[in-house]
């Protein structure tokens, strides 16, 4: 059997799982989120759960991936009678998330081309058109959108296609120092323009009626926003683990990632909502309107200049996003990778990267081809009755908020209350404990908050969370 080669150090493995987490998720999701419900009071929600649940999850997480060494379908196969399918759903969400990931990850790379285009009064630049005009085109033009969106995904398979170490490792090895700089470049320029406070009181201001209003509402959009942040529930830190030295202290890595995921969503905020609120206050600061409408207005508003920031930005999301989009791919990836070696067959890594790759494409080049709904096509939720549209509770505006639904909003927090229980329960938590204790001097510090945490408060929080998106998307 073909040796297992994982990462080559801590700050690779550290960059790798950082990189998962920080992404899209933390640049448009998390800022905007964090402003429209509470600001301040929000995010200690946000902090409490990450302790509570996330950084539970996530110890437990790389603990199971690293204890099998094996994919996350295996590590469930190997632990577990009860939840041996667990698996499956731990890889088929990365699969959902993959189909639109790529498909902004590709409108991210438009938007570099058009701010080069800007730069050198090209024809692929803005031409003079708003930043809403521009998105438009660009959503009606669906052989562009499918383009980039392939651009993406290939970009993603050629890192994945160069393993653990010779690709993922290395790419964000350089990657995640690259972003850190490129954001604070971009923080200093945003909170400095005049007018730029508001959107630092908009972020930050404490605001505790949403709190007391619907705390259940806040408590899931709170939960949803870190599962996907810290790519949790879904089989990449089984992976990651997986592939994590025997010698590294888990509990300790666990605390790193989440807190430099945590910082960059700040500073994502920083970065982000000043500068929309002095150049563009009548734009829109949530979901994908605000990276491609309000955040180009900016950028074309600054003058020569904004196209350079433009530049800047749009590469420094993209960067973010491709280290998401390869710790998706490689979840299923190293499923069928592992398959391959246990039957001698020897290393399928190319093979299986070209073939997954594949696989995404086809979900992918459905949300490219709806244009967040600017096509009209059919999206579930929405019935013909009498030849007159109906609205059902389960509607979505376009594919990829249906996907993003099913996988942000149910399968990931489901698959880690599944996990917590599987723990809390049936394989018991010193499985967890040992492994992080296999080498002498890591001692669990937290294991009895562990404990308690596995058993009682993450899956109660966690089918909270549950049941308030579910109450969200369909009642
Ligand atoms: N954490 C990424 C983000 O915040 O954009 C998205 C993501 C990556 C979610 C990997 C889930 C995942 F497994």
């Amino acid at each position: 059997m073909e040796e297992r080669k994982g990462f080559k150090s801590t700050f690779g493995f550290l960059m790798a799982a950082v990189g998962s987490a920080v992404g899209l998720g933390n640049i448009w999701g998390f800022p905007n989120k964090m402003g429209s419900n509470g600001g301040f009071a929000f995010l200690l929600v946000y902090i409490i759960l990450a302790v509570l649940c996330g950084y539970i999850v996530m110890v437990g997480e790389l603990a199971i991936g690293r204890k099998t060494g094996k994919s996350a379908i295996a590590t469930y196969q190997t632990l577990s009678r009860k939840f041996k399918w667990l698996g499956w759903l731990a890889t088929l969400s990365p699969f959902l998330i993959l189909s639109f990931y790529c498909a902004l990850g590709g409108y991210c790379i438009k938007y570099m081309v058009l701010n080069v285009g800007n730069l050198f009064g090209a024809e692929f630049g803005t031409n003079g058109l708003s930043g809403g005009a521009v998105f438009e085109a660009f959503m009606l033009n669906q052989t562009e959108g499918v383009v980039f969106g392939i651009i993406f995904l290939l970009l993603t398979m050629l890192i994945v296609m160069g393993g653990v170490a010779g690709g993922i490792e290395k790419f964000c090895s350089v990657g995640m120092p690259a972003l850190a700089v490129m954001l604070v470049v971009i923080i200093i320029r945003s909170c400095t323009l005049p007018g730029a406070v508001e959107g630092l009181k908009f972020m930050f201001m404490p605001n505790f009626e949403p709190l007391k209003e619907n705390f259940l509402g806040v408590l899931a959009t709170a939960g949803g926003q870190m599962f996907f942040s810290l790519s949790l529930g879904m089989g990449v830190m089984i992976t990651y683990g997986s592939y994590l030295d025997k010698k590294k202290d888990i509990a300790k890595n666990a605390l790193v990632i989440i807190c430099f995921d945590t910082l960059v969503a700040l500073m994502a905020g920083l970065a982000v909502l000043p500068a929309a609120f002095a150049l563009d206050p009548e734009g829109k600061i949530g979901g994908p309107s605000l990276l491609f409408v309000t955040l180009q207005n900016v950028f074309d508003n600054m003058g020569t200049i904004g196209a350079v920031f433009g530049i800047i930005f749009y590469l420094l999301v993209i960067l973010a996003a491709v280290s998401s989009s390869i710790s998706l791919l490689e979840v299923i990836v190293t499923h069928f990778c592992d398959k391959a070696a246990a039957k001698g067959k020897g290393d399928k890594r190319k093979a299986y990267s070209v073939i997954a790759a594949l696989a995404a494409s086809v979900l992918m080049v459905l949300v490219c081809l709806d244009g967040l709904g600017y096509s009209g096509y059919w999206v579930p939720g929405r019935v013909l009755v009498d030849g007159a549209w109906q609205y059902t509770a389960m509607y979505n505006d376009c594919w990829l908020d249906f996907f993003d639904m099913l996988s942000e909003g149910i399968m990931m927090p489901l698959g880690a209350l599944l996990m917590c229980l599987m723990i809390g329960y049936e394989i018991g938590p010193d499985v967890v404990r040992d492994e992080i204790e296999r080498n002498e001097g890591h001692k669990m510090k937290s294991y009895g908050f562990f404990k308690i945490c596995v058993r009682f408060i993450t899956p109660l929080l966690m089918a909270m969370v549950l049941i308030g998106q579910i109450k969200d998307f369909f009642l």
